[in-house]
């Protein structure tokens, strides 16, 4: 699916991130679905999760930053997105199909986004609200 403003969580960096998350996951989608080969699946989802350690990497040095006080966990959260992805690496070598691992770990995304991400979000806004600021042209 493509990103849309309900998963939007006010930090326009971060939401642009995320906006690149399903582009990949899109591309990975549409590859699937065609059936590619394997060595076409392995380069999208190289490339998700290459991605994915570089969005997830800024989050955990911004909510360093701003001390977010539950920033262990959410680390911890991040942990098990990359494990996920190394998990539908090796289900879809197996298997070879599979759109529907593909949405299972996007719709798992998506909640994290509209979890735990939204709660940071939240509190960034309450202590720093200088980061929701938006230049306005
Ligand atoms: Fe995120
Ligand atoms: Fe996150």
């Amino acid at each position: 699916m493509k990103w849309n403003s309900s998963l939007a969580i006010g930090i326009e960096v971060i939401d642009n991130q995320h906006k690149q998350i399903f582009e990949h996951l899109l591309a990975l989608e549409n590859s699937v679905a065609k059936r590619d080969p394997w060595h076409i699946l392995r380069f999208l989802l190289s490339q998700l999760a290459e991605y994915m350690k570089f969005h997830l990497a800024v989050e955990e040095a911004m909510l360093e930053i701003v001390r977010y006080p539950d920033h262990a966990d959410h680390r911890q959260a991040h942990a098990r997105i990359m494990e996920q992805i190394a998990e539908l690496e090796e289900k879809l070598q197996k298997t070879g199909s599979g759109t529907n691992l593909v949405a299972f770990f996007e719709d798992w995304f998506i909640r994290h986004v509209l979890t735990e991400d939204r709660e940071y979000a939240a509190y960034i806004k309450e202590e720093f609200p200088a980061l929701f600021a938006r230049v306005k042209a």
